[in-house]
Formats: C-alpha cells, structure tokens, sequence
C-alpha cells in the first residue's frame, strides 16, 4: 500500500508503471475499472480529496468554492466521501454523489454516516443516465475522478443537465504535460506524445486499470461545447505544500511542470 498521498498522485500520473496502449471499448474500460475500485484501488492509489485538488494545489489557497451554505451539490465520483463531509460541514444544503462503484460508495456511506451526515448516493458510471434531477444543482464537483470517463463532452453536457442556469462546476484531474514527461536522473524527459489521447493499461502490483491522457484543449473545448464558460484554470503547485513533501523528487518535478490542474466553469 503506498500513503503518501504526493506518491499516489505520481504513480497515476504513470511515470514509474509500464503502460500498453491497446483498443479498447467502453464496456471493458469500465469492467476494468470497477474491478478496481472495487477491490484495492483506493489501497492502490488512495483518494485525493477536499481541501486537496492534488498533490500540492488546495482549495485553502484557491477559494474556488466560495461560500457553499444553502447550496445544492453533488459529486462525480465520490470515492472516500471525504469531500463531500467538507461541503456538507460547511453546511451545504444537500450532498449527492455519484461512483461507478458500489464498495466506494460504501465507504461514503460509512464515512459520512461517522461525521453525522447523510447523501443521496447513486452507483452509476458518470458517462449514463442515472437519474439525477436536472436544472437542480448550484455546484457540480470531481476530485480526481472525471478523467476516467470513457466520453468526456457527453459527461461534461450531463453534468451542465443537472446544473441550474448559472451554477458552477469545478474538476481537478492529473495534468497531461505530467502524464508525458518523466524524471531521468536530473532531467525531466518526455516519454510520449502530448498529443497521444488513446487509452493505455496499467498494472499496479495485482491490479490493472484503464486511462486515457486527454490534452488541455480536449477539456476546454469539450466544456465549450456542453456549454459552459471557463471562469478560473489552475495549473501551479503550492510552494508551501511541495516543501511539505516527503516526495523530493516528485516535488522537484511539479516545480518544473503542472502536475495537476483545477477549472472552475459555469453554466451560460
Ligand atoms: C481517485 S478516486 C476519486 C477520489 C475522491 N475524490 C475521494 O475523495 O476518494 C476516483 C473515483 O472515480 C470513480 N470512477 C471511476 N470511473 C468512473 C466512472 N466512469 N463513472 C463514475 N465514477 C467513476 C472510482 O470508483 C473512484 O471512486
């Protein structure tokens, strides 16, 4: 089990695994990585989670939520359930979330049931139809989860769905310059193409996972084409943080490069 949560970030960020490229179709990705999480994924890589987009970018410096009293939100891919105790303490009005898999959603079940809070949790991969009412929420969050969707502009266009007029939508997701470039005794050098977007293998040990290293301008455009606007990108570590780190090596790296990034977009 690796816990340190700026090792887990490297290692999906795929510098130290082989990956193999392959075809892939939706159902096997998603087989694949619910298989995943629902066995020893969070051991394998842990969860990232509110305040923290990442490694070294928090919420505590970017402000990126603003006051959540009374407001309406629902997380993709809510994992441990960590974030959604951090809007649910700062008494946002309700919590949903939504996990491809059902032993994740346990654990936020169990984990916000301990904090004295409660969620409409639904089990579904964030590509489908699932349920969730539309025109209904203030804000739409994911913390290191929306990456994993086999169709982003189709996700992106659902999660505008469930946003009322004006609400906002915040992800985090690990950066792609990080996904390409690797550390080789004092430098940093690229072992694949920015450009290459197909979806690669990963074995961790005993387990294996499926993801796709999708460019910035895929984010942006994809979100300009469900409709949003892009108000706030974050691409820079927190100095204070990386000096924190345990991980020198990795912290050297995110000084030199984006290891992570964060949008904030709203609904036109
Ligand atoms: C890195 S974890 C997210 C971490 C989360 N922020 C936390 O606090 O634990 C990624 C989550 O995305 C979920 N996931 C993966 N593929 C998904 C999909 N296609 N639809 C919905 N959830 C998915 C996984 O089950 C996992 O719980």
């Amino acid at each position: 089990m690796v816990n340190n949560s700026a090792i887990r970030t490297n290692i999906i960020g795929g510098s130290e695994v082989g990956a193999i490229s392959v075809d892939m179709d939706q159902r096997s990705i998603h087989e694949t990585n619910s298989l995943f999480w629902n066995t020893n994924g969070n051991d394998v890589l842990g969860g990232t989670a509110l305040p923290f987009y990442g490694a070294y970018v928090s919420e505590d410096s970017c402000q990126l939520f603003g006051d959540v009293s009374g407001k309406k939100m629902l997380e993709i891919g809510c994992g441990s359930g960590q974030s959604l105790q951090y809007v649910g303490e700062r008494q946002a009005s309700e919590l949903w979330g939504i996990d491809l898999s059902e032993s994740q959603l346990e654990k936020t079940r169990q984990h916000l049931e301990a904090c004295g809070l409660s969620a409409t949790l639904i089990c579904s991969p964030m590509e489908e139809e699932c349920g969730l009412p539309t025109n209904y929420f203030d804000c739409v969050y994911s913390v290191y989860a929306i990456g994993w969707t086999t169709d982003l502009e189709g996700t992106f266009r659902r999660i505008a769905s469930y946003l009322v007029e004006g609400g906002v939508f915040i992800f985090s997701w690990s950066h792609p310059i990080h996904k390409c470039v690797t550390a080789d005794n004092d430098s940093l050098v690229f072992k694949k193409s920015y450009f290459d977007e197909s979806w690669y293998s990963v074995t961790l040990g005993e387990s294996t996972l499926s993801l796709s290293d999708r460019k910035l301008s895929t984010y942006a455009n994809a979100l300009a084409r469900a409709g949003f606007v892009i108000e706030q990108m974050i691409e820079e570590s927190d100095e204070a943080l990386m000096m924190q780190s345990s991980d020198r090596e990795f912290a050297d790296k995110a000084r030199m490069l984006p290891v992570s990034f964060v949008i904030k977009a709203r609904k036109l």
